[in-house]
């Protein structure tokens, strides 16, 4: 596996695959790897000649009162997780090169944002649209693979790709989920043990809830209760948000008559944890995007 730290060595690292006609997969990531950024790069291996992966905790995409600073960092353990699962070039660039300078041209997101994550985080879409314009422009991929457990980041992706035709497939992977069904994250680790039993009712919550749907239940008003009474009994922690939107436009929806996200974040004292279920108007689950 190859290291690139330079932006310029990894475009013309990139452009050479290219020329050559060699498919690039690439999966961008914030790095403190686990199962859920395995399983993309694993994902991007079978499909492509090439899979490129980046690690960049990208400072645009965070609040003032946000986790920079302590979003969990181990560059060493990451190095040896691409390279066991086949990753063929890191790219690690610095934030001194990707923002050398304060921009001149500023991306901003229009929709899809005034809803879940979005409303709740101002500015983290247009931070994470921005990254991601750079990256695509520097690696070029053929495919890019996003982890369903960000819907709405997804369904942003998906708008950049379409809106400024970047000639990029985009594909969505599975929820990579700890056993009981809490959904694989970087910032598990600052759960409390107790926090960490309660957190698998987001899951659960969600589940319940496209349970009502699948017994017929078409109102999403009961389903969006069903989620708040199962996470306000079972756990300690504050709801941010439980809605259930259209998918991928993420509009509100008054009848559960087609393809839908029910998506929840939930407050705990040193995490802020979201979940998501796909799933269409019988409740039968998506679990793949393509
Ligand atoms: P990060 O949180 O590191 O996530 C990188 C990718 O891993 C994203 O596509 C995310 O959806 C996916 N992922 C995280 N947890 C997952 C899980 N449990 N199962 C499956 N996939 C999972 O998302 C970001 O970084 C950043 O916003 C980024 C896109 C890199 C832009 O800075």
């Amino acid at each position: 596996m190859e290291i690139i730290r330079s932006i310029e060595d990894m475009q013309v690292r990139c452009k050479a695959f290219n020329q050559q006609h060699k498919q690039i997969g690439f999966v961008a990531t914030m790095g403190f790897f686990h199962d859920g950024h395995i399983s993309l790069m694993k994902q991007a291996k079978s499909e492509n000649d090439i899979v490129a992966a980046s690690i960049f905790v990208n400072p645009l995409q965070f609040g003032p009162n946000e986790d920079y600073e302590q979003y969990p960092r181990d560059e060493a353990h990451d190095i040896s997780i691409a390279e066991q699962t086949g990753v063929d070039i890191l790219f690690i660039p610095g934030v001194e090169d990707m923002y050398p300078k304060k921009m001149s041209i500023r991306m901003h997101m229009e929709e899809r944002v005034n809803v879940l994550c979005g409303r709740s985080r101002p500015g983290h879409f247009d931070g994470v649209i921005t990254v991601l314009t750079k990256l695509f422009h520097i690696i070029q991929p053929n495919r890019t693979y996003f982890g369903m457990k960000d819907a709405q980041q997804i369904a942003v992706v998906d708008a950049l790709i379409n809106d400024f035709n970047f000639p990029i497939e985009l594909i969505g992977v599975p929820t990579a989920r700890e056993q009981g069904g809490l959904a694989k994250s970087s910032r598990n680790v600052n759960l409390r043990d107790q926090e960490r039993e309660e957190a698998v009712w987001l899951y659960k919550g969600l589940n319940s809830a496209r349970q009502l749907v699948v017994d017929g239940e078409k109102n999403p008003d009961i389903i969006v209760k069903e989620v708040m009474d199962k996470i306000t009994h079972n756990t300690t922690g504050k709801i941010d948000y439980v809605e259930l939107l259209s998918y991928p436009e993420l509009e509100p929806v008054t009848v559960i008559d087609q393809q839908v996200v029910l998506a929840t974040a939930v407050f705990f004292k040193h995490a802020r944890l979201i979940d998501n279920l796909l799933f269409n108007d019988i409740g039968e689950l998506i679990n793949r995007l393509k």
